[in-house]
């Protein structure tokens, strides 16, 4: 308890609400009670000494950071490997580590805190509908999970996106909104063709579409696949943004067709316009459905509602995924669908337990309408102009590290000429945080209303960070 006083206390800084922590251990309590008093921790003079030039070093090896992942990490299954800060407060475009550490996030979540950490309508939602209704299952109706779909067909249809589209089905994550997809795309395979002949996915090369086994199926990335191989049947990989491939790639066999129109994981990749809009005609010519994953770089990410808003109605998709953003952090998914898809599921063809729940839904309703203001999307392209100008101006200085800048709106990447991650850990160190994607790219994908002051501050954190790992 020593520590959790001591640590409220340091949260209560920065904030007039304290944080609440799990209960922790004496073990904890005494690093935490030492670090706290102290903040010298036992370091070598070298590792005093370069500490002594960074805001948020790394946290040491006998600080509170290190202590209370030393006594969590062996309960959990190791699938990510983590840097030491443990953070415990957001707001904006910031977040606050146990010691204290305030950093500038240009991470959001991978992409998911578009409205900024702990938006304060946003919580109070929370706890409004969290008094009212959470779950009731979808055995029955609730207003919010109606609500929600309803919006999100109207606002695509005025966002000049996706001009056909109809019905949603509300799941909880990105994977799941896809697993849907692909179970549609299916159906509608096997409906108009009952020999069972037309059952094929096509994905691309360098694509994230998720972990479960059919999103991974459609993610055809080694790393990913190879541990759980084999994968589900039935998939087939091809080149992202190759037009003469596309004849022999989707054919009558084909169902369906996924592609993100922005690759995120892959490396912030942007698919041309030519590459969908022939991709769209192929998809019509064989009778599969075209299926954007819009996951990572829709819902206001790039300055429209969706990514593929520019493009012409032949390159519209017949489902649309999205998730992340969709609840700023509370977990939500959605499965888009035209008339053609939505008339072939029928009760019963799927289904979840948590997703579509009033609590979710609530939120995502007041978040997409958020999402979807003009004056919102406006600010995503200026903000994204300020990052590519500061991104030139980072290539002139360092033409040997990066090679080029792409993306659009808020959904950016560096590509450098090597490892990111010495960049990365410096930033971080510096008070700034970002991810990394594809080979060697740096991401950019921080919260919609970050602000231009923050964003010259993050570059300049960045430039500071590079100029440090300069010969590492
Ligand atoms: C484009 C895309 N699709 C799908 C997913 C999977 O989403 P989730 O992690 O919510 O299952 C991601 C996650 O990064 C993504 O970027």
């Amino acid at each position: 308890m020593a520590f959790r006083t001591a640590a409220v206390r340091l949260a209560a800084r920065t904030t007039p609400r304290a944080p609440l922590l799990p209960a922790i251990s004496k073990r904890f309590a005494s690093a935490a009670a030492t670090q706290t008093q102290s903040h010298i921790p036992t370091q070598t003079k070298d590792q005093i000494k370069r500490d002594a030039g960074l805001p948020n070093p790394d946290p040491a090896a006998d600080s509170a950071s290190v202590a209370l992942v030393g006594e969590h990490a062996p309960y959990m299954v190791a699938t990510y490997s983590r840097p030491p800060p443990v953070f415990v407060k957001g707001e904006g475009s910031y977040l606050w580590d146990i010691e204290n550490r305030k950093y500038l996030d240009f991470t959001a979540g991978i992409a998911v805190n578009s409205l900024g950490h702990c938006d304060p309508e946003f919580s109070k939602l929370i706890a409004q509908q969290a008094k009212t209704l959470v779950h009731a299952s979808n055995l029955y109706y609730n207003p919010w999970t109606g609500a929600l779909s309803k919006l999100l067909v109207e606002k695509t249809l005025a966002s000049g996106a996706m001009h056909d589209a109809s019905a949603v089905f509300i799941c909880n994550s990105g994977s799941e909104a896809n697993e849907a997809g692909i179970k549609f795309a299916r159906k509608v395979g096997k409906v108009l063709d009952p020999s069972g002949n037309k059952t094929e996915i096509v994905s691309f090369r360098n694509a994230f579409h998720g972990r479960t086994m059919g999103s991974l199926s459609a993610t055809p990335n080694p790393k990913y696949q190879a541990p759980f191989a084999p994968m589900v049947p039935g998939f087939r990989v091809g080149e992202y943004n190759n037009i003469e491939a596309i004849n022999e790639l989707v054919t009558e066999r084909t169902c369906g067709v996924m592609v993100e129109p922005i690759q995120g994981e892959g490396g912030v990749q942007v698919a041309s316009e030519e590459f969908l809009v022939a991709l769209g005609k192929r998809c019509r010519e064989v009778g599969a459905v075209l299926h954007y994953d819009e996951i990572q770089c829709g819902l206001g990410r790039t300055g429209k509602l969706w990514a593929h808003a520019d493009l012409p109605v032949e390159a519209h998709p017949d489902i649309l995924t999205t998730a992340k953003a969709l609840g700023n952090g509370f977990p939500i998914g959605a499965t888009i669908v035209n008339a053609k898809v939505a008339e072939k599921i029928k009760i019963g063809d799927h289904g979840t337990t948590f997703g579509g729940n009033p609590l979710a839904c609530r939120l995502a309703h007041y978040i997409v309408g958020r999402l979807a203001e003009k004056e919102l999307q406006e600010g995503v392209v200026a903000k994204g102009e300020v990052f590519k100008k500061g991104f030139e101006a980072l290539r002139s200085k360092y033409p040997e590290l990066i090679s080029e800048v792409r993306g659009k709106g808020l959904i950016l990447g560096l590509q450098l000429t090597r490892d990111p991650t010495e960049i990365v850990k410096a930033a971080r160190e510096r008070g700034l945080l970002v991810i990394t994607a594809g080979t060697n790219t740096l991401r950019f994908v921080p919260s919609l209303l970050v602000t231009e002051g923050e964003i010259e501050q993050g570059l300049e954190i960045l430039d500071r960070a590079i100029e440090a790992t300069v010969g590492v």
